[in-house]
């Protein structure tokens, strides 16, 4: 059996992860008070068919329990939403929140794509829970994208070509 190797820091596992760069979306919800979200990078696409999309959520944040029984909406920001990005990452008063209503969940007012999930499987991933969704419904604008690398956001410019052919 090779020796076990240690866990790396977190500090060095941050640094190491900060260098991916990813888009930036607010998830959103009923939380039977009202419509709710939560900030998350963590968005990936999985699978077409199925169409199936992947969020890893915080146990210990609010939206956790919530997000594992009913629908949901991934809303992908654009480069001019930034204070939306801040305000539902729990900083107060950073953004005023415009929503309407998506098919069976309520979501933001003209983010860049808008992505609507049913829990469809949900996986142990440590102090998060993986959270595969089932796709319902989407939509889209067109428009620059907020971006998250370095742990700074920024934009990337909306591409007139681009490489689908590859995957
Ligand atoms: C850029 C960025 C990305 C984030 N990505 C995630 C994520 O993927 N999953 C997660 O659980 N929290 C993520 N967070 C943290 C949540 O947005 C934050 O904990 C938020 O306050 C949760 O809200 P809630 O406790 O009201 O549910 C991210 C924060 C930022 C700024």
């Amino acid at each position: 059996m090779p020796e076990a190797l240690a866990p790396p820091s977190p500090a060095s596992l941050r640094a190491c992860m900060s260098r991916f760069a990813t888009g930036v979306t607010v998830v959103t919800y009923d939380g039977g008070d009202g419509p709710r979200g939560a900030t998350m990078n963590s968005f990936t696409s999985v699978s077409a068919d199925p169409p199936l999309a992947l969020i890893s959520v915080a146990r210990r944040a609010r939206c956790h329990d919530h997000l594992l029984d009913r629908p949901f909406c991934v809303n992908v920001l654009g480069a001019e939403q930034e204070a939306l990005a801040r305000q539902f990452a729990g900083v107060q008063g950073a953004a005023e929140p415009r929503w309407t209503l998506g098919a069976r969940v309520p979501r933001l007012l003209n983010p860049l794509a808008w992505v609507e999930c049913e829990p469809w499987q949900l996986y142990d991933g440590g102090d998060h829970t993986l959270v595969l969704g089932r796709v319902t419904d989407l939509g889209h604008r067109d428009g620059d994208a907020l971006t998250y690398a370095w742990s700074r956001f920024g934009s990337a410019a909306e591409a007139a070509d681009g490489i689908e052919h590859l995957i």
